[in-house]
């Protein structure tokens, strides 16, 4: 069944659901919305969120998810607040429940990026509308979907694909993962010793593997864990709020800059993937973000798409 059919064939519906980590989801229904991402990049501009607005809770900073979420509200008849926790209550001390249930009275959904993953949850728990995961410590959905999205795209196709994360076992690092091996690829994660993914997540990540014919496997040395790979993925060595670190991260992290030596090791057509912003001759040369094999642009455009696919199934009008 290809992706549009799964979506008019299926009566499944993810109204009202929140977008916290892939874990709470399965295949048909990130097939369902790869397929609308895809019908809603042909067709940018409807008006099934007409009247309906997105909240968006920002505690870091953001290019791409402020944009693209704004847009994407826009694009569909729907209006976005930018709220920033400088600005809010919420910098004040006021508390995430109380915002939750002040902000579910006024907007239809809520998307949060925040510094941990038991705020989102708890801002879920009180809202009486969805919850987006904008990004948090541990997980980054919205960009592993524009991931995953960008491989389809490239290659036709996402079983048995592998994809080889380099570098941080981060945020970023974890939603790819757990999605990754949901959609029936082959996962391999290359980093040193105390930068690995989490073990818990690992672990989750495994058994979904499992159940959709994936596999997850976390090794130390990238020249081995790239051989065969399709996609190269990196993200930067010290993400927000790890600044402090960011000298012994350069240390650690320092064989595992993805280069044209670790590309060549590769398969000829790899492509290579980052979720932006990057730091160039750190995690990634500038000859191999800016070269041949990079789809990091094309990339960072499917968020719009992606996240637009989410925004619709949660709070679009019953029919769309
Ligand atoms: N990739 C990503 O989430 O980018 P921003 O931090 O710019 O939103
Ligand atoms: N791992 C990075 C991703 C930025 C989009 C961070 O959390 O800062």
């Amino acid at each position: 069944m290809n992706l549009m059919d799964m979506m008019t064939t299926s009566n499944h519906t993810l109204k009202g659901r929140d977008v916290l980590t892939w874990l709470d989801f399965n295949q048909t229904d990130i097939s369902q919305l790869l397929a609308r991402a895809q019908d809603l990049k042909e067709n940018k501009h409807n008006s099934t969120l007409n009247g309906k607005t997105l909240g968006m809770i920002f505690e870091k900073s953001s290019t791409r998810t402020r944009v693209s979420f704004e847009v994407g509200m826009v694009q569909m008849g729907g209006h976005a607040l930018y709220l920033n926790t400088r600005d809010i209550q919420i910098g004040r001390g006021e508390t995430i429940a109380d915002t939750a249930r002040v902000l579910s009275g006024y907007v239809d959904a809520i998307m949060y990026r925040t510094t941990s993953h038991e705020k989102l949850t708890e801002l879920a728990e009180h809202a009486s509308i969805p919850v987006i995961n904008g990004l948090c410590d541990i997980y980054h959905p919205c960009q592993a979907l524009a991931d995953v999205f960008t491989i389809l795209e490239l290659k036709g196709r996402l079983s048995g694909v592998k994809v080889v994360y380099i570098g941080d076992g981060n945020n970023v690092a974890h939603s790819l993962m757990v999605l990754s091996a949901m959609m029936g690829m082959e996962v391999v994660v290359a980093a040193p010793t105390g930068y690995q993914p989490d073990p818990g997540i690992v672990k989750k990540a495994q058994q979904v593997a499992e159940e959709n014919n994936g596999s997850v496997k976390v090794e130390t040395d990238p020249s081995i864990a790239v051989q065969g790979a399709d996609v190269i993925y990196t993200d930067v060595w010290t993400s927000m709020g790890q600044e402090e670190e960011a000298k012994e991260r350069l240390t650690a992290l320092a064989d595992y800059q993805v280069n044209e030596e670790l590309l060549r090791i590769a398969k000829d057509d790899v492509h290579f993937l980052h979720c932006l912003p990057a730091h160039r001759e750190e995690e990634v040369t500038a000859s191999v973000i800016d070269g041949p094999h990079s789809a990091v642009f094309q990339q960072a455009e499917n968020r719009l798409h992606v996240q637009k696919a989410i925004l619709q199934s949660v709070i679009g009008t019953p029919n769309s």
